[in-house]
């Protein structure tokens, strides 16, 4: 087809949180801009489809499994691939389901010929990694994983100025991010165990200095805590830390939580500091000097800058959405537009020949999954560390990590 109107049509795989709060708000704007096309979201109940049809009851999508013809409790598994089937050209794979099952699903998107954004981590394991990068290496796939924290503007600036040479050589830094209890007691109560708070969150931080300063991790050392969610049945870490040093000897401790109290004034604590040979950068990511306190909700710290409602410019009465969770999204989707408009009616081969160039050009500056890799082999390394009692863990050539004697 040479003739395309410009609008991605995009299916999102998994409708749970992320995506209800981030994915699908992010997407209906871009249709309401012409950007996007038909919308459709999978996800393993009818259940999920029928509340996202209550959350949205102006939006227009399909959803698999159809909860007017499915049992609402009913699993599919599979029920993706039927969605995957009937995906029309120009096609965008979104992948927001439990981190353990990216894999399978990025592996279904790019076999049948689709990009794919995939929420972080890429996967949870550097075999698996390989796996995709390969598989969209061959095919001139394009795979970003959504790294938002790498959009927030206090983690840019900290990469322009360290790129600028402003902080010297790096010497150590600290990162922190902790949520409330409710994830994985109430949000995650499915998936908690074959995750953690570092997996899904502390890997933002190790992907930002990487993200910030190019370094690549030489080895590490993790801890983990089996507290309090033991408590409630979960075998489960309460929190997670770890100490990475990286191929310069500059050292990151990262810290990491998911049962903090829910009194806590907003969901996420988190923030980074860095020290270098000629000057430091210290930022709180919870606290932007901006808060709420109101008879609804009690004390709020806001941070404006994540994913947040406006009131539209341009469309009185409703709202845009704005930040860096929105960016993350919109520069997988606008690059994606840009690698079909390019290929747009040329035969097969020169296709694929402008599909890797292009896509080799993003390389340098996208998660795509060469750089994706990283986080991916920092989670590993760190639920080997925890398995070995805090045993240091090196990385191998390919990133594999590997005890160390
Ligand atoms: N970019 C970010 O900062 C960010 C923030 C939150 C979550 N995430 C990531 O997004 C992903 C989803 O997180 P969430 O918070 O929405 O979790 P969630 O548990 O709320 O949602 C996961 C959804 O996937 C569905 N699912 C499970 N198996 C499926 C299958 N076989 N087929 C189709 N759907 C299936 C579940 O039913 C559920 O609706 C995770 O990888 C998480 O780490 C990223």
């Amino acid at each position: 087809m040479s003739q395309w109107d410009g609008r991605l049509p995009v299916l999102v795989i998994g409708g749970g949180m992320i995506s209800e709060e981030v994915i699908l708000p992010t997407l209906f704007q871009e249709q309401r801009e012409g950007r996007v096309g038909d919308i459709s979201v999978a996800s393993r109940r009818a259940a999920t489809i029928k509340h996202l049809k209550e959350v949205f009851p102006r939006k227009e999508f399909r959803g698999y499994p159809d909860p007017e013809k499915k049992a609402l409790a009913e699993s599919h598994p599979h029920i993706y691939r039927e969605a995957l089937s009937q995906l029309k050209d120009h096609g965008v794979v979104i992948v927001a389901t439990p981190d353990h099952l990216h894999t399978e699903m990025v592996l279904a998107a790019i076999e049948a010929g689709h990009h794919v954004i995939v929420e972080k981590p890429l996967c949870l394991k550097v075999e698996e990694a390989h796996q995709i990068m390969e598989a969209a290496g061959e095919s001139g796939i394009y795979v970003l994983t959504d790294f938002h924290k790498r959009h927030d503007p206090a983690i840019r600036a900290a990469k322009y100025r360290y790129v600028q040479g402003d902080l010297g050589e790096m010497l150590h830094g600290h990162a922190w991010i902790e949520e409330k209890r409710e994830m994985p007691l109430k949000v995650f109560a499915r998936w908690c165990e074959h995750s953690s708070s570092f997996e899904y969150i502390g890997v933002h931080y190790a992907d930002a200095y990487y993200f910030i300063t190019g370094l690549k991790p030489k080895r590490l050392v993790a801890f983990g805590q089996k507290k309090y969610l033991k408590r409630d049945g979960k075998d489960a870490y309460d929190a997670i830390q770890a100490v990475i040093e990286w191929e310069d000897g500059s050292v990151l401790f990262i810290q990491t939580s998911w049962v903090c109290s829910e009194y806590n004034s907003a969901l996420t604590n988190q923030g980074l500091q860095l020290s270098g040979t000629e000057g430091e950068h210290w930022a709180d990511h919870k606290d932007r000097n901006c808060h709420f306190v109101t008879e609804r909700y009690g004390y709020e710290d806001y941070n404006p800058y994540f994913f947040k409602a406006f009131d539209s410019w341009d469309h009185p009465g409703e709202v845009d959405w704005q930040g860096y969770g929105y960016d993350s999204i919109v520069q997988g989707l606008n690059d994606i537009r840009r690698i079909e408009q390019a290929t747009l009616g040329k035969p097969e081969e020169e296709a694929l020949r402008i599909r890797k160039e292009m896509i080799a050009r993003l390389e340098g500056t996208r998660a795509l999954p060469s750089q994706a890799l990283i986080g991916t082999a920092i989670n590993e390394a760190v639920r080997l560390s925890i398995a070995n009692k805090g045993r240091f863990v090196r990385f191998d050539e390919g990133m594999y990590p590997v005890l160390e004697e």
